[in-house]
Parts: structure tokens; C-alpha cells; sequence
């Protein structure tokens, strides 16, 4: 993968507004690949609490819920560009939210390209959640960018919990990282994997964790910093004016009462404000009486 220095300095350039989405707060990985990217882009985050996790959901009821929520997120927050930071969204239903907004969208999909060319040994890993696994969509790009590599796979959903009781500042277990990715490494009875693609962006947060606990030296390898490039071409080449002076807001689909820790975790990656947007029930929106413009 490129270095900043690599960049063209027009994605160091970039100003305007990102609004950066996931489940919960597994987007918090790419928002610091943007902010250490592009400084100038004013970049607010929304995580669908009321609806996470999406990894174990059906297809049919993403694909309802995806372009509504979406919508409702750039009516409220007015981003210049819409960033799926979530695998298990992007895989699905890119282009029913693409279809939707009126904004680009830039969305997440499983590093394997990259992997497979790092790759010394031809075999690589692919932790994700169960939804990732199953796509259609991860099979195409197997096929297209790893066709002579081997790819073993693993979808895990305790890892996902386990990273959001990371980022809430629990104190990490690291017998519980060692189980959670054993299932992929069991697949591996030689031995030859050597690099494995973190697909879904909880996991970059536990990436020290996974490390700390894999029976074996592997090379971990995600999307960040490729989303927050192209975010930042995107914006450059849209030339929208620099970031506001107003501070970023985190927003939230599920009631703050039920979740206290969230509020601190988001003001520790640089969010201060946190705001419910709106209730999440059995996949129907209901937009709070609240709901105003941004700006
Ligand atoms: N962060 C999401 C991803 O990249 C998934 C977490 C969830 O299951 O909600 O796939």
C-alpha cells in the first residue's frame, strides 16, 4: 500500500465534508486514515447503534434499511460525500445507496487485491463478519484479484463485539482474540498463510489484540487508508471549500441512556458532541420530531 508521502498532494488539499457510517464504531478506523490523510476535510460520523450489528442480518432487511438510513443521515448532517466505512454494508448494498443519494458514495470492500500481492506464500486470510463471508460480492473479488491464490475464510461476530468492547475502554482478553480467529487458522494445517485481510473495519481497532494472540507471525492488512485516498480525491476533485468551523458530530441511531460509554468513546477519536438522530425499530425509521439541517 502507498505511504502519505506517496499521495498526490491534492488528497492532502482536500477540503469540504465526509460523513463516515457504520454499524458502530468500526468506521472510527477510517475516520483517523482520513483525518491523518486529508486534515482539511471536516469529517463527521454516524454509527446505526440501532441496528447493529449488521453482520448477522439478513440480506433483505439491509437491503431495506441501508438506503433509508443513508438518506436520512445526509438530509441531517449535508456531507459533500457519503462513506460507507462498514464491509457488510458496502458489500450488499452499494449501489441501491449510490441509487439514492445525490452525493458520491464511497464504499469499503475487502482488501484482497492488496493481500494477494503481498502475499510471498499464495495463501491468504479473510477475517470478516458472517455477512461479508457469504457475499456474492466477496466471491467476485476472490475471483477477479486473488484467482491464483488460495483464500481461506473466516466470519467471526464475537470479534466484532469484542472490538467494540475495546474502543469502550475494557481491558482486552486476549484468550478471547486467540479463539475468535482460531477457526481461520485451522484451516491453515501447513502453516503457509501469511497474510490476512481484516474485512471488516472493527477489526484494524484490535489489530494489536489479533497480533498479540495469532499461534502464528501473520501480516494484517485492511482498507483504511485506500477508502480515506479515495474520499480525498473525491473531494479534491470536486472543489468544495475547506472544512467548516464547526466540530464534528457523531451521530447515533439508538438511545445514549441505554449506552453511556459511547459518548466517551466518541469524544476520545475526536468527537465532543454526540446526538441521537432517530429510533430504530425492526428495520422502520422513525425520525425524531428534532430533526433540522446541519448547516
Ligand atoms: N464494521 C462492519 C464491517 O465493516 C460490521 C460490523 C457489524 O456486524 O455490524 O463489516
Amino acid at each position: 500500500m502507498a505511504s502519505s508521502a506517496d499521495l498526490p498532494s491534492e488528497t492532502g488539499m482536500a477540503g469540504g465534508k465526509a460523513l463516515v457510517f457504520d454499524s458502530g464504531v468500526g468506521g472510527l478506523t477510517v475516520v483517523e486514515a482520513l483525518r491523518k490523510l486529508s486534515p482539511g476535510i471536516h469529517v463527521d460520523y454516524a454509527a446505526d447503534t440501532g441496528f447493529f450489528p449488521y453482520g448477522d442480518k439478513s440480506d433483505a432487511a439491509l437491503r431495506a434499511h441501508l438506503p433509508r438510513i443513508a438518506d436520512q443521515l445526509v438530509e441531517y448532517l449535508k456531507p459533500d460525500v457519503f462513506v460507507i466505512a462498514c464491509n457488510t454494508a458496502s458489500t450488499l448494498a452499494l449501489p441501491e445507496v449510490r441509487e439514492r443519494l445525490s452525493i458520491p458514495v464511497v464504499g469499503t470492500v475487502p482488501a484482497i487485491k492488496p493481500a494477494a500481492h503481498l502475499s510471498q506464500t499464495g495463501r491468504i486470510g479473510l477475517l470478516a463478519t458472517p455477512g461479508t463471508v457469504r457475499r456474492d460480492y466477496t466471491s467476485a473479488l476472490i475471483e477477479d484479484f486473488a484467482g491464483d491464490v488460495d483464500v481461506l475464510l473466516h466470519g467471526s461476530l464475537e470479534l466484532v463485539s469484542l472490538a467494540e468492547a475495546v474502543a469502550r475502554g475494557e481491558a482486552p482478553n486476549l484468550q478471547h482474540f486467540a479463539s475468535a480467529q482460531q477457526p481461520l487458522f485451522d484451516q491453515d494445517t501447513d502453516d503457509q498463510m501469511d497474510v490476512v485481510v481484516l474485512a471488516c473495519t472493527h477489526f484494524p481497532l484490535v489489530k494489536a489484540q489479533l497480533a498479540a494472540s495469532a499461534p502464528r507471525k501473520v501480516r494484517y492488512v485492511d482498507s483504511g487508508e485506500a477508502i480515506a485516498r479515495q474520499t480525498g480525491r473525491i473531494l479534491s476533485a470536486s472543489g468544495v471549500a475547506g472544512a467548516s468551523e464547526v466540530k464534528p458530530i457523531a451521530v447515533v441511531t439508538s438511545n445514549l441512556e441505554d449506552r453511556p460509554e459511547l459518548q466517551k468513546t466518541f469524544k476520545r477519536f475526536g468527537f465532543p458532541k454526540v446526538e441521537l438522530l432517530e429510533s430504530v425499530a425492526d428495520g422502520a425509521i422513525a425520525a425524531p420530531a428534532s430533526l433540522r439541517p446541519y448547516r
